[in-house]
């Protein structure tokens, strides 16, 4: 019989916070996702108390551990800073360049990931725009670059990277609980998508989402990469402007076709992004035209080009255009990307092209302002 949340949370009330109030008592705890014997929880301290709190988180991983039915327990240790305090010093941070991953003092924003170093979003306001195409095909085009390259799947209600990388079977659970990263055409990969089954419809409130999204960045043994690629879900609102604010980026690729209703979500995208700081490096135009695979003639079925005019009207580089072909879709939806199977075709040519556009952004990006740091 799978665990319930009843059972987690009295194996839960035997764990006392550092203030010797059981969990269950506190404030710290998130509400808790149980699906099929898997298990999900954050707990949310003031910054400056996360060390004396990181015991109680393993004492709660260990007490939600041996309950019955429990196959994995993922609980995340989330300091928040109340806005205005004084902000803690950061241990390790991403440094700009993508010479190599380093670590150092971060300047500002989350604290980095030691051995990641650049995290860039793709993102649309719109869903549907040919954002996990664009996310995997450029991560690819990094690896092409000889970047190592990570890929994190952030949409955790409509998971994708699983297939579109056709990458079988869960993630191994290393020493300390962390997750060993899935792997694909030489990227690392991490996505809810390998923990829950797609079948089973998950139901995330916000905390919950931030708590698995932490640890799906926080700790997943990542190793040492360049550039991590997180392909953002759809839309502006509170979850996507949380995330961006609480993952360490360096800087956003904003994916639109080129009509004018994806480019007003476009827009929203990139003005959501510098709300919290954190560098526009550039729109990508998807199925910006169509090149017929018959006869290879072009036509502009959307009005190609709105992309490249809002990008300058906006004062953002454009990083250019990905035509809307029969290969580009087959080859992601049967988790065969063009850029790793067809590495001739003139599509895994523009990928290249953008990728190397994206590689001198991200080392120019300057380093985002200060803003409410969430640690963990
Ligand atoms: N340039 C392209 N040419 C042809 N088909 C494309 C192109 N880009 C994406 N597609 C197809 O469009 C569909 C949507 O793409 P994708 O899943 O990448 O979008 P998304 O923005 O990530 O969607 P969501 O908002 O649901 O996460 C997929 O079937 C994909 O294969
Ligand atoms: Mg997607």
């Amino acid at each position: 019989m799978p665990a319930n949340k009843t059972d987690v949370l009295a194996a839960l009330s035997s764990v006392k916070g550092p203030d010797g109030v059981p969990l269950t008592q506190g404030k710290a705890l998130s509400d808790i996702v149980v699906s099929d014997g898997k298990v999900f929880f954050s707990m949310t301290v003031d910054a400056a108390a996360v060390p004396a709190w990181e015991p109680v988180r393993k004492a709660a991983e260990a007490a939600v551990k041996s309950v019955a039915g429990v196959t994995s327990v993922m609980a995340a240790l989330t300091g928040e800073r109340s806005p205005g305090a004084a902000r803690p010093k950061a241990t390790s941070g991403p440094v700009a360049g993508t010479g190599g991953p380093r670590t150092g003092t971060s300047g500002s924003g989350p604290a980095g990931i030691p051995g990641i170093g650049a995290i860039v979003a793709v993102a649309s306001g719109k869903g549907g725009v040919g954002k996990s195409t664009t996310a995997i095909n450029l991560a690819l085009g990094l690896r092409d670059l000889g970047l190592k390259v990570g890929v994190l799947d952030a949409d955790i209600y409509g998971p994708s990277l699983p297939r579109l990388l056709a990458i079988k079977g869960k993630p191994e659970l290393l020493g300390g609980n962390r997750l060993k990263p899935m792997e694909g055409y030489g990227l690392k990969v991490m996505s809810i998508g390998f923990l829950t089954e797609e079948e089973t419809p998950m139901i995330w409130r916000g905390p919950m989402v931030m708590s698995a999204l932490t640890q799906m960045l926080r700790e997943v043994e990542w190793g040492v990469l360049d550039v991590l690629v997180v392909d953002m879900p759809p839309g502006t609102g509170d979850a996507q402007l949380t995330m961006a604010q609480q993952v360490p980026l360096r800087g956003a690729v904003i994916v639109s076709t080129p009509q004018d209703l994806a480019l007003i979500d476009a827009r929203r995208g990139i003005a959501m992004f510098r709300r919290v700081n954190v560098p526009v490096l550039g729109v990508v135009e998807n199925m910006s035209y169509f090149l017929c695979p018959e006869c290879g003639t072009r036509s502009d079925i959307f009005g190609h080009g709105g992309a490249r005019h809002e990008a300058e009207r906006l004062g953002v580089p454009f990083l250019g255009e990905i035509p809307l072909h029969m290969e580009i879709r087959e080859t992601s939806d049967s988790g065969r990307p063009v850029v790793a199977t067809d590495p001739d075709a003139p599509h895994a040519k523009i990928y290249r092209e953008i990728a190397g556009r994206v590689r001198s952004a991200i080392a120019t990006a300057g380093r985002p302002a200060p803003r409410i740091v969430v640690e963990s």
